[in-house]
């Protein structure tokens, strides 16, 4: 087959995958919460020169706070579901592991002071060690559960009925990213390349 009608064919074969793909399905929700938990290490990153330190306090509790549902789900939901559908323990004991180290790291974090020098840098070596953590379960194991053919629709039901309980027990935090604060890095930015020419 020509290179392009090959390319063709896998275009389509994704989108039919795509297609199938709710987002009521448990890998999809995990995958929602994956990007949005990114976005928000990045914004931490654009914060951490000139964001004030009650900025920084209050997005890197709401990482906290989102990153600890979402082990959670998985722990008591997804991961044993997976463990019992998939021939690969290891790969299960591993990413409970790494659960553990970034709850540790959580704990660090919320129990610390935005002052302390460190403090920021908890909050990055978290966010690469959550880059490192999520790859392995998007390349690894959400394929492995997909091609075992687990109820991936029940456990996703399950999965956004947990989430809704313990989010309505706390309530939502305020908005974390003040226009202010992207406008003055942004202006930030500016000047400090205007001052490069
Ligand atoms: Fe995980
Ligand atoms: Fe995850």
């Amino acid at each position: 087959m020509p290179a392009a009608k090959k390319t063709a064919a896998k275009k389509t074969a994704a989108k039919k995958t795509a297609a199938k793909v709710s987002r009521t399905d448990a890998i999809a929700i995990l995958t929602a919460d994956h990007k949005r938990v990114k976005k928000m290490f990045k914004t931490f990153e654009k914060m951490k020169e000139d964001g004030s330190a009650a900025d920084k306090q209050a997005l890197a509790q709401q990482i906290c706070d989102e990153l600890t549902l979402h082990a959670d789900v998985e722990e008591k939901i997804f991961y044993p579901a997976t463990r019992n559908s998939i021939d690969d323990a290891d790969l299960l004991d591993e990413a409970e592991v790494e659960h553990a180290s970034a709850k540790d790291l959580i704990a660090q974090i919320q129990a610390g002071d935005s002052s302390d020098p460190k403090w920021a840098a908890k909050v990055t070596v978290l966010g690469e060690y959550i880059d490192h953590h999520v790859q392995e379960e998007e390349e690894e194991m959400f394929p492995k559960a997909r091609k075992a053919k687990m109820d991936l629709e029940s456990l996703g039901r399950e999965i956004a009925a947990m989430k809704e309980s313990r989010q309505a027990e706390q309530p939502a935090p305020a908005a974390i990213v003040p226009a202010a604060a992207k406008t003055k890095s942004r202006a930030a930015g500016k000047t400090a390349a205007a001052s490069r020419l």
